[in-house]
């Protein structure tokens, strides 16, 4: 099948709906969409770190409208989808991270699990409505610890409270697919998207590889790592992103064909371990970054995790295209960028050209 990619023809005044336009990678989707033309509703939280992308990005000056805002709201989020009318819908709003979910499960179930069936129900009272993407994980998949990469009909599961509660996000995602837009002429079609560990500049957020790494680089202290043998699927933020938009213009041109979920991971040689992937950074950063052996005994994480994406390869065109050593580099060019206060817009809107670009 010929590569697909993002068609900035089709993304010319489409009006997007999109929750988490204040997380890491809702700040790239919304500065990619907004650069395309599309008139974006966000909906999210107000950022909880300091720096963050929505405001290193200027992302409200940029979109059309930004509610600050809960999704566990059924009102105000269905207020404000209805006020919105958009053509497509894409669902990132979520607590993302595993540690933070062993401590605060309940919140963590009712963002994931409630908010996507809000996000949902909308869907189903708005009639503009024509393609939506629900943003979910690699690590929805029962984890088996084998070295083989997880398709996309294989059981759900999850072990810790966020990976079990994006498992329940693919549930119900099928549930209202099933019950309320499987006819044929039902103008929403409904996909789900599952990527893997996700890396790029503006992530600041708490208990991630990356954003640990170059704090601790920034502040000339080793990085503690907790498991340097876990693999994991690592591919910059552009490539998942890249996947949604081609799976959202498929489902709305296409229809039924692509109502289903999606793996959207790096090619095989970038599932590596994290001590791999810091000393790339480590190479990458120079002045005398290090990492240790962090010594605490740590919550359960899977070791073992690749995802299997022949699917989206050969029936929607989709292909990863940098591999992990750019990633990095794209990565460490964009955080110096930062230090050095230039313009992140400009900055980043070259990375997603540059992307665009390469073969
Ligand atoms: N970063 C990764 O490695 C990765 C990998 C796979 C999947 N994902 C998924 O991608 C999506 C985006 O992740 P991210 O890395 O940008 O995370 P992030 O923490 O940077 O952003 C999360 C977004 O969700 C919003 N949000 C959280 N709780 C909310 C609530 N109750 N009401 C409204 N908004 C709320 C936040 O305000 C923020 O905008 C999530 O669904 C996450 O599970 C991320």
């Amino acid at each position: 099948m010929k590569s697909a990619h993002v068609d900035p023809l089709f993304w010319k005044d489409k009006k997007v709906f999109l929750t988490g336009h204040t997380g890491f990678k809702g700040g790239w989707l919304s500065l990619w969409l907004a650069s395309m033309g599309a008139k974006v509703t966000g909906y999210a939280l107000a950022p909880n770190t300091t720096p963050n992308l929505f405001h290193v990005l200027a992302i409200d000056s940029m979109i059309e409208k930004s509610h600050i805002a809960d999704i566990r709201d059924l009102a105000g989020l269905q207020k404000a989808m209805s006020m919105a009318k958009p053509d497509v819908v894409i669902h990132m709003a979520a607590q993302p991270l595993v540690r933070y979910s062993y401590v605060n499960p309940v919140e963590t179930y009712a963002t994931n699990v409630m908010g996507t069936v809000h996000v949902l129900d909308g869907t189903r009272t708005i009639e503009s409505v024509r393609a939506t993407v629900v943003v979910t994980t690699d690590k929805c998949y029962e984890n088996k610890e084998w070295v083989w990469g997880y398709r996309e009909n294989e059981p759900m599961g999850g072990y810790d409270p966020y990976s079990n509660s994006k498992g329940c996000a693919e549930l119900v995602t099928a549930a209202y697919r099933q019950s309320y837009f499987s006819a044929p002429n039902s103008s929403n079609k409904i996909a789900s998207a599952r990527a893997g560990n996700v890396i790029g500049g503006g992530d600041w957020s708490e208990d991630r590889l990356i954003p640990d790494a170059i704090k601790a680089f920034e502040a000339n202290k080793p990085l503690l790592i907790r498991n340097p043998i876990a693999t994991r699927p690592w591919q910059h933020v552009l490539e998942p992103l890249s996947g949604y938009l081609i799976l959202a213009q498929a489902l709305f041109e296409q229809g039924s064909a692509f109502t289903s979920g999606w793996n959207f991971g790096p090619c095989d040689e970038d599932n590596r371990a994290v001590q791999e992937v810091v000393e790339l950074v480590i190479s990458n950063w120079g002045d005398g970054a290090c990492w240790e052996k962090e010594g605490l005994e740590q919550p359960h994480e899977a070791s073992l995790l690749k995802l299997d994406c022949t699917k989206a390869r050969t029936q929607l065109g989709w292909i990863p295209k940098w591999s992990l050593e750019t990633a990095i580099q794209k990565i460490v060019q964009w955080q110096k960028a930062f230090q050095a206060k230039e313009n992140m817009q400009e900055v980043s809107l070259a990375q997603i050209n540059h992307y665009l670009n390469a073969k």
